[in-house]
């Protein structure tokens, strides 16, 4: 079984269509084998979802490893900014493109390994991270978000407390001003400003 963020050809596709309410109104995404948690929306990413402040988010904002797409599409759906989505998983990216149209959202969705594809500087990087690639690529994705950060703009990241979520944050006060959004259930919400 190899993880979610590999791209596996071999691997058979099985659609299946999710129910989904955020904060009162229901979403529709398509979700496969393959895929970052395809039986329904990761608590996590819902932690993610309802800590944002929404009516602070504008301009320009990448979801960075969008799975199949909840966090970009929520965003594009309730606020007025501008949405790029990336992610390394074909089948992801693939299905991100079908929810968008689903749910009637116009967003851009690319692939972009870290942040390969990515040219824009963003007043928004906005992520549940992959914490199993490891600490050298996670480590990566946080830290070179700052080169795709407008200044003041911000990284929002969720990440549990048994992933490492009080280092991480610790690590990133280096180079980032770090508040501590929301903790849900020891899913920590972390705002890194590019100040
Ligand atoms: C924890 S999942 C979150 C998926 C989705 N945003 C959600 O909340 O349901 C992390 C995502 O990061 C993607 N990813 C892993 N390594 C990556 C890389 N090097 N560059 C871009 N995306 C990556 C994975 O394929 C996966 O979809």
């Amino acid at each position: 079984m190899k993880h979610y963020f590999e791209n596996d050809e071999t691997l058979k596709s099985d659609e299946s269509l999710i129910e989904v309410k955020i904060k009162n109104k229901k979403y529709k995404f398509k979700t496969d084998h393959g895929v970052f948690s395809k039986k329904g929306l990761d608590f996590g990413t819902r932690s993610l979802i309802e800590s944002l402040e929404l009516e602070e988010i504008h301009g320009n904002v990448l979801d960075f490893g969008c799975g199949y797409g909840p966090i970009g599409i929520f965003i594009k759906d309730n606020s007025s900014a501008n949405v790029d989505m990336v992610d390394v998983n074909e089948r992801a990216l693939l299905l991100a493109k079908k929810n968008a149209n689903i749910n009637n959202v116009s967003v851009n969705i690319f692939y972009s390994d870290c942040y390969s594809n990515v040219d824009d500087k963003y007043d928004f990087i906005i992520s549940n991270p992959p914490i199993r690639v490891g600490n050298e690529i996670l480590y990566k994705i946080l830290f070179d978000s700052k080169k795709h950060l407008k200044k003041n703009g911000s990284l929002i990241i969720v990440v549990n407390k048994n992933q490492g979520a009080k280092t991480i944050m610790k690590k990133l006060e280096s180079c980032f001003s770090v508040k501590l959004l929301n903790k849900n259930k020891g899913f920590y919400i972390i705002k890194a400003t590019n100040v």
